[in-house]
C-alpha cells in the first residue's frame, strides 16, 4: 500500500472524463493496488471520498467513506467504504440543497454549491456486480462530486455566487453552519 500524490487544481488529468472499466480491469492486480491505494491516500488525507482522476489516473473509478464524525449535523448519516465503478447519476425530484464544499484537489478552499437532493447511483462494485443506491442529503452531494470528477468537472465550477467561496480560515471565521440552517458542510 501506498499514500499516492493528489493532483491539485490546474493539473489537466482533473479536467478529463475517464474512461469505462471492463469487467477484466475491475478484477485485476493493478485496479485491486490502486483501489487500496486509494482508500489509504483517502484515510492520510481526512477525505471522504476520493476519485480515481485526482490520483493521476482517468478512470470511471471514486471511494466514498463516511460516519458521523466527520460531519456537524445527525443527520448526515454514514456511509461503509464504498467503491464505485462506472457510475451514473440519475437525479430524482426537483428538489435541490445547498452544501459548502472543499476537495483535496482544490486546497484550503470552500464553496457553497446547490445540487439536487435526491439521485439514484448505479454502478458496479469493487466484485463488478451491479449495485443501485439511493442517496438523499448529504450523501447525495457527496456522491454527486466524487462523481463530478469523473467527467472532469470540480465542485468550483458549480459556484454560482463566487462571494460564497472562501478560504478555510475565512470560512471558520465567517461562514461556518449554523448560521444558515439549509447550508452544511462537505469537507472531502
Ligand atoms: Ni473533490
Amino acid at each position: 500500500m501506498a499514500i499516492l500524490k493528489v493532483a491539485r487544481l490546474g493539473n489537466p488529468v482533473l479536467r478529463k472524463k475517464g474512461r469505462n472499466l471492463t469487467k477484466e480491469d475491475i478484477h485485476s492486480a493493478k485496479i485491486g493496488r490502486l483501489i487500496d491505494d486509494m482508500i489509504e491516500t483517502m484515510r492520510e488525507y481526512s477525505g471522504i471520498g476520493l476519485a480515481a482522476p485526482q490520483v493521476h489516473e482517468s478512470l470511471q473509478l471514486a471511494i466514498i467513506e463516511f460516519s458521523q464524525k466527520s460531519g456537524r449535523y445527525p443527520d448526515m448519516g454514514k456511509l461503509p467504504l464504498t467503491v464505485l465503478f462506472n457510475p451514473k447519476i440519475t437525479v430524482l425530484g426537483k428538489k435541490t440543497q445547498k452544501y459548502w464544499e472543499g476537495c483535496l484537489s482544490i486546497p484550503e478552499l470552500r464553496g457553497l454549491v446547490e445540487r439536487p437532493s435526491k439521485i439514484r447511483v448505479e454502478y458496479l462494485d469493487r466484485q463488478g456486480k451491479s449495485q443501485k443506491v439511493i442517496a438523499e442529503g448529504f450523501l447525495a452531494t457527496v456522491f454527486q462530486h466524487e462523481l463530478d470528477h469523473l467527467q472532469g468537472t470540480l465542485y468550483i465550477d458549480r459556484v454560482k455566487d463566487t462571494t460564497r467561496l472562501s478560504f478555510l480560515d475565512e470560512y471558520k471565521r465567517y461562514w461556518e453552519p449554523g448560521k444558515d440552517e439549509e447550508e452544511g458542510e462537505l469537507g472531502d
